[in-house]
């Protein structure tokens, strides 16, 4: 049973792959610019990860095309655009350039994407920081929010909790002054009744922007970012806030090796898995670093039982990508890891980083980028069935030495007979190409991929 649904799951990912290599060879596939501040919102009852807004550093071309970019990855194994992207703004979904936003999924029936906050790019007024997207009719709306709206600001992690979504601190440029505002505030927007709250401060941490906030059984665990210009708030000081009782405490985290600390960070990411926080990335600085540095331990996992920091084991190279200003999100045992600034370059060098991550936080953690239409298709074989395994959502029962044998039998003879399709397709496509005189490659490729997908899928059923 396993083997069959592996097996099979397998021919749809590199079949998918090959579909994506197809587009890509008849410019068909929307690949999102490389992007700082966007984002990240992960859809599960669609398999979609949701992507919105961003910094992608051309302020002409922003200028130029002034509206938020909107996208998803495909995130569904079964489907035939498995890690493909697509792009909504085309469809006419349009808000103001924004960054550093966030977003949650709430609303009275679970169907709309929050987008709260942010700094505009290309103006300064205080309006228009509230939208609601609803995924199911693909619409934008500006919803009417009862009772005081809080203050525009970036470098807020929103949490969201039975309908409501809680906004802490954050930062805003000042008017009169290069060192920007740093907030305190506590806002919580009731998604159910559309109207704004405000939480307690008391025992609150005095502004913070720039951390990362992680629901944990009703307590939000704060952690990292900065109170001020260049005071990074120690990764010891972990401060909670407890949702039914409104109170904030203040806990100290061990560290589980004193040769590896953690060191202060802003603009990481965090995710909870098996009771644990693995924050990833975040940049630090002070005014005699020239450009952004990595925090000390990339990665580090704090055990929210009891606290103490410790760094998770690797498996394969440790030389990951020191980034910042990314997106992380949970899917199953997975961490997808996008967009961001690589650190630790000079400024005149190019920072963007141009890969999606997959993490497997089953410890010892395996990681390797999204395979993506890019990348040779040699990479792809081979990363693909490590990346598969846990981004199903099969039971995710390890398979036994048989089972991988069996696997890599079936896909080389999988392999095989895509490829043989394909190169029967091509030759098809050439020999009508010819007869036809010019023809639209475009339409000629759309064809093959039917053709395709026809054949290949002919002895087997598409799921969902
Ligand atoms: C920035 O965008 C403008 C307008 O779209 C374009 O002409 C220019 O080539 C872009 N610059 C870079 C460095 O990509
Ligand atoms: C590490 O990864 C390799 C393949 O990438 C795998 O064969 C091996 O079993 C892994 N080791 C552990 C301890 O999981
Ligand atoms: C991120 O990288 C881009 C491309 O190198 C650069 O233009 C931009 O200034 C960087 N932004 C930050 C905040 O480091
Ligand atoms: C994928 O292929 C490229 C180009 O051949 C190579 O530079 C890169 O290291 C490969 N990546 C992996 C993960 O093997």
């Amino acid at each position: 049973m396993v083997h069959k649904n592996l097996n099979r799951h397998l021919a749809f990912i590199i079949l998918s792959i090959l579909i994506q290599l197809l587009n890509i060879v008849y410019g068909q596939a929307y690949i999102p610019k490389p992007r700082i501040g966007a984002a990240a919102v992960y859809i599960q009852s669609e398999f979609r990860l949701y992507y919105i807004g961003g910094y992608t550093y051309n302020v002409s071309d922003i200028l130029a095309n002034p509206t938020s970019d909107l996208f998803y990855l495909d995130c569904n194994p079964y489907s035939n655009t498995f890690f493909t992207w697509t792009d909504l703004k085309s469809q006419g979904v349009n808000i103001p350039p924004t960054v550093s936003l966030t977003a949650n999924l709430e609303g009275v029936n679970q169907d709309s994407i929050f987008i709260i906050g942010g700094q505009h790019i290309l103006k300064q007024s205080n309006e228009d920081y509230f939208y609601k997207y609803d995924i199911i009719t693909n619409e934008m709306s500006i919803p009417v929010i009862q009772g005081k709206a809080p203050p525009a600001r970036g470098g807020v992690n929103s949490v969201s909790y039975e309908g409501k979504i809680y906004m802490f601190g954050g930062i805003a440029p000042n008017a009169d002054s290069n060192i920007p505002i740093f907030f305190n505030n506590f806002d919580i927007l009731d998604t159910v009744n559309l109207n704004w709250q405000v939480g307690s401060t008391v025992n609150s941490p005095i502004t913070r922007s720039g951390y990362t906030a992680t629901l944990v059984n009703g307590v939000i665990y704060y952690i990292g970012g900065r109170t001020a210009q260049y005071t990074f708030s120690p990764m010891s000081e972990i401060y909670q806030y407890d949702i039914l009782g409104d109170k904030w405490s203040l806990k100290t985290a061990a560290f589980a090796d004193a040769q590896a600390i953690p060191g202060p960070r802003n603009a990481h990411s965090a995710v909870l898995y098996n009771d644990k926080i693995f924050v990833y990335g975040g940049a630090y600085f002070n005014g005699d670093t020239s450009y952004e540095l990595p925090p000390k331990e990339i990665i580090a996992m704090l055990d929210t039982t009891t606290l103490v920091w410790s760094i998770p084991q690797i498996n394969g190279t440790t030389d990951m990508p020191n980034l910042v200003y990314h997106t992380a999100t949970l899917m199953y045992a997975t961490m997808v890891v996008s967009f961001g600034n690589i650190t630790g370059m000079p400024d005149n060098e190019d920072r963007s980083n141009k890969l999606s991550y997959l993490f497997y936080l089953d410890l010892p953690i395996q990681w390797n980028p999204i395979p993506t239409p890019t990348n040779k298709i040699s990479n792809i074989t081979t990363e693909t069935p490590v990346a598969t395994s846990d981004t199903t959502p099969l039971p995710s029962s390890s398979p036994n030495k048989m089972v991988i044998v069996g696997v890599s039998v079936g896909l080389v003879v999988f392999i095989g007979t895509i490829f043989l399709v394909c190169s029967l397709v091509y030759r098809r496509m050439n020999k009508n190409k010819i007869k036809t005189g010019e023809g639209s490659s475009q339409a000629n490729g759309q064809d093959a991929l039917n053709e395709i997908r026809i054949q290949s899928l002919s002895g087997d059923s598409v799921e969902k």
